[in-house]
């Protein structure tokens, strides 16, 4: 079945996307892509130079078309909502702001027990109406073409940022916390938790139809502090979705966590490519479905080489029911654009059974 037939003739109830999270049959692997929409794109780039990139999240016109770009562009399973996972902590006060260049900058880190017990819970419905609006818009424009796709950042990987201020390597302010003030650790987790199930509960009844936790730097943790500062936040939040649309539980670097990760829940747990997805998918374990794996910078290279690659995550999903093709992590900035159609088209036909 080509991507014509697919926009025109598919309903979101018998979407592929939808099916495979279940570990139901499909005519054909799903595909969509982590950060589909952004700055590979033009018509994203030509966006981005009359608007700042919060400003974008804030308009829901704006957010909604930036959704929809690669889904026109592309022809992926699946759309996701135009937003950012730290949206959710510029109510904290912490100075939130996406420098040029330098992605998100927290201006006024929480590093210290003082710090942490200064905080007060987040007032998702008040803070971010804007999601919730882009949602319905983007679920109205749709017209059941493909599912939408709703997503936040997992606790820790917000805790993260808002610890660090930024980006870190070794992510040493954060393990500080956790180790030595474990009391003020649990209570920043608790805030996130709880804001975290309001704002995906949010996107859901707006018209959310799955959603993808990232846990994007959840990988620099062994698994004893996964078990110990992690796993039973994780569990309350999953307790706290709304049952009934499938939830991605994602991650990299999470080789060694990937049978804690299954413990802490999701429907789907993404693989990023740093495990073979036949081996991620045992250690994930076979009841659940699995979202993955091909290495972002493979894109860079040829539709030749692609299609190599994409032959060998395919076979190693061995045309087992639930398996949604993706990258590791997001698309690069630096890919070609027809890379990306080429991957998406390569993965449709090569998967047509
Ligand atoms: O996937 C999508 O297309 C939906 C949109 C989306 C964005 N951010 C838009 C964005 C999603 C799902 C995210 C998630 C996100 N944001 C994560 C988890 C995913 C991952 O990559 O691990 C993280 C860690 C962030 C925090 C963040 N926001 C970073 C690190 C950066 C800058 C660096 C970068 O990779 O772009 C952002 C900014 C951001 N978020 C941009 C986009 C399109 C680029 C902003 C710009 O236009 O300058």
């Amino acid at each position: 079945m080509g991507a014509d037939d697919k926009l025109s003739g598919v309903t979101t109830p018998d979407a592929p996307f939808l099916h495979a999270a279940r570990r139901e049959p499909t005519p054909y692997t799903p595909v969509w892509l982590m950060r589909q929409a952004g700055r590979y794109l033009p018509e994203y780039r030509a966006l981005r130079e009359r608007h700042g990139f919060l400003e974008l999240c804030k308009h829901p016109d704006a957010a909604a078309e930036v959704t929809l770009q690669p889904v026109e562009r592309l022809g992926v399973d699946a759309a996701i909502l135009f937003a950012d996972i730290l949206l959710l902590v510029e109510p904290l006060g912490v100075g939130l702001e996406f420098t040029k260049g330098e992605g998100p900058v927290i201006r006024r880190p929480v590093r210290t027990e003082a710090q942490v017990a200064g905080l007060t819970p987040i007032d998702v419905e008040a803070a971010v109406p804007f999601v919730f609006e882009a949602a319905r818009r983007v679920r109205a424009a749709l017209g059941g073409r493909v599912p939408l796709i709703g997503f936040a950042g997992a606790p820790f990987t917000v805790a993260s940022y808002v610890v660090e201020g930024g980006p870190s390597r070794d992510y040493l302010h954060t393990k500080r916390l956790m180790y030595e003030a474990p009391e003020a650790w649990s209570r920043l987790m608790a805030i996130l938790v709880d804001a975290t199930a309001r704002y995906l509960n949010g996107q859901l009844a707006a018209g959310a139809q799955a959603v993808q936790l990232f846990d994007s730097w959840v990988g620099v943790l062994g698994p004893e502090d996964y078990r110990a500062f992690v796993l039973p936040h994780m569990r309350e939040l999953f307790r706290a979705l709304a049952p009934g649309a499938p939830v991605i539980h994602f991650g990299t670097g999470t080789a060694a966590l990937l049978p804690l990760m299954r413990a802490a829940g999701g429907d789907v747990i993404g693989l990023d490519w740093r495990v073979d997805l036949d081996a991620g998918w045992a250690a994930a374990g076979h009841d659940r479905a699995v979202q993955g794996n091909l290495d972002p910078a493979v894109l860079l290279a040829r539709p030749a080489y692609i299609r190599q690659r994409v032959k060998d995550v395919l076979d190693r999903a061995g045309g087992r029911p639930g398996h949604i093709f993706n990258l590791g992590h997001g698309v690069l900035q630096q890919t070609p654009v027809e890379h990306v159609q080429a991957l998406v088209e390569l993965v449709h036909e090569m998967s047509a059974r």
